[in-house]
């Protein structure tokens, strides 16, 4: 008799644990990487325009701030297969591709300001100006 109690008490208990720590897992699988969709940057970010278009000089200071920044993920030429970015999920975007590439300045600079985990965001450690010279780079790479 007592052990049919303490036998259904327990299953009780496990029964409970099981619901509540189901409960508090379960919102957390939302975020594993894997999960992670396509990135889009919303439609105002095309409003955004290049004030440095067309500026070639921009070019040179912009490949100076990519390869301190941006090469250990993208790579050295920005197909994404930097060193750090091997081991990382997703894997870091290849940059040279059309898909990439026929996106408006406005989207790049609105992700490179914003990142998505495992990329950091650049919107404090990167003035303005810096990230316009940046995207006229990557322009240069497809
Ligand atoms: C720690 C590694 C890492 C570093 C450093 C990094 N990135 Fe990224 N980057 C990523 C990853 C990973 C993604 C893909 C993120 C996703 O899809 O959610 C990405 C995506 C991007 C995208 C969006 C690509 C697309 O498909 O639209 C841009 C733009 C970008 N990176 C630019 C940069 C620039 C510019 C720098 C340097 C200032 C930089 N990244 C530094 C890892 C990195």
């Amino acid at each position: 008799m007592k052990t049919k109690k303490i036998f259904l008490n327990v299953t009780l208990l496990g029964f409970i644990y099981f619901l509540t720590v189901g409960f508090i897992k379960s919102p957390q699988t939302d975020y594993t990487p894997i999960e992670q969709g396509k990135w889009v940057a919303p439609a105002s970010a095309d409003k955004i325009t290049n004030p440095l278009k067309g500026d070639i000089a921009s070019i040179v200071s912009g490949q100076k701030t990519y390869k301190m920044l941006c090469l250990v993920c993208h790579g050295p030429k920005g197909k994404g297969d930097g060193m750090a970015g091997a081991g990382l999920t997703p894997k870091p975007a290849d940059l040279t591709s059309s898909t990439f590439q026929s996106q408006s300045d406005g989207a790049i600079f609105w992700k490179i300001e914003q990142g998505r985990s495992p990329m950091p965001s650049y919107k404090t450690s990167i003035p303005e100006k810096k990230r316009w010279e940046i995207i006229n780079y990557l322009r240069t790479l497809k």
